[in-house]
């Protein structure tokens, strides 16, 4: 089965508006100023009501309330906005239960939430990354988009089937995938997004993140396999063991994580954890 044949089938998934992808188009134009995002979302009324209920909720503690785009961009900045739009964007579709995935209802929001903060912060950090905060965490929050695709168009066999093969065979679940479907959750991902337009960094990240690209420079998709694995650690124990098996020693090698910097990456994606979960009640 080819991706574009499964994204072909996803008659529900883009509930996504053009107003949010225009924004996330803008993300690799660094002359982008304040009034394009103006432009780009006062236009979208639905959007706009939605954007600026949050701006005005307890969870960002604004002194005054906002009660325009402009004055929203002026207080926040770019990159806050964005989080905003992409969050009321995916979260209701993302936070639905994924019956194929036996995931509990927003466990996969939750996760992407989680690897998109992570993913920000590797792009902070000091490390060897030259991808900006807001793309990293763009990339993050779409990573495992495929999966969305899957728990819509994937019949019931199917997934039964891939669940099987996890279980018969000891599979990792892409590789489950690749074998019952002929391809997997990241291929399917970065075709959806390729047929959005969004930013072709952002579809190298989603389409490599379980394959991270290092050569010949650390691609966008290092850092989100970097930042998923992350997120599965503090969903589970905190040590190095765990980290070093899950992820690729060549990217650890290139990005220079020692045990120190994992610490620290750790702690700080755990303290986001209020954020996450306000973040998660925007929607
Ligand atoms: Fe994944
Ligand atoms: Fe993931």
């Amino acid at each position: 089965m080819k991706a574009n044949e499964l994204v072909n089938q996803v008659k529900s998934l883009p509930m996504v508006s053009q107003t949010a992808l225009n924004l996330v188009a803008m993300l690799d134009k660094p002359e982008v100023d304040n009034d394009d995002v103006v432009a780009a979302v006062k236009y979208d009324s639905v959007l706009t009501a939605k954007l600026l209920r949050a701006c005005n909720s307890s969870y960002l503690g604004l002194k005054q309330p906002v009660a325009s785009m402009e004055q929203a961009v002026l207080v926040l900045g770019h990159s806050q906005i964005l989080r905003l739009v992409l969050s009321l964007t995916f979260g209701g579709t993302m936070s639905a239960p994924l019956p194929g995935y036996a995931a509990e209802a927003q466990e996969l929001w939750r996760h992407s939430l989680t690897v998109a903060f992570a993913a920000e912060a590797l792009a902070r950090s000091e490390l060897r990354i030259s991808y900006s905060p807001s793309v990293a965490f763009t990339a993050g929050l779409l990573h495992d988009i495929g999966k969305l695709v899957f728990s819509q168009v994937l019949t019931e066999e199917r997934q039964t089937e891939i669940r099987a093969q996890i279980s018969r065979n000891q599979l990792a679940r892409i590789e489950a995938e690749r074998q019952v479907l002929g391809t997997d959750h990241s291929e399917v991902g970065a075709r959806l997004l390729e047929n959005w337009r969004v930013p072709e960094e952002i579809v190298e990240a989603v389409a490599n993140h379980h394959q991270p690209v290092c050569e010949p420079e650390i691609k966008l998709s290092a850092v989100i396999h970097v930042a998923d694995c992350l997120a599965h650690l503090v969903g589970s124990t905190l040590g190095w063991d765990d980290y070093a098996i899950r992820v690729s020693t060549r990217v650890n090698d290139l990005l220079g994580i020692d045990r120190k910097t994992l610490e620290t990456l750790l702690i700080a994606l755990q303290g986001q954890a209020v954020n996450i979960e306000r973040f998660m009640n925007l929607t």
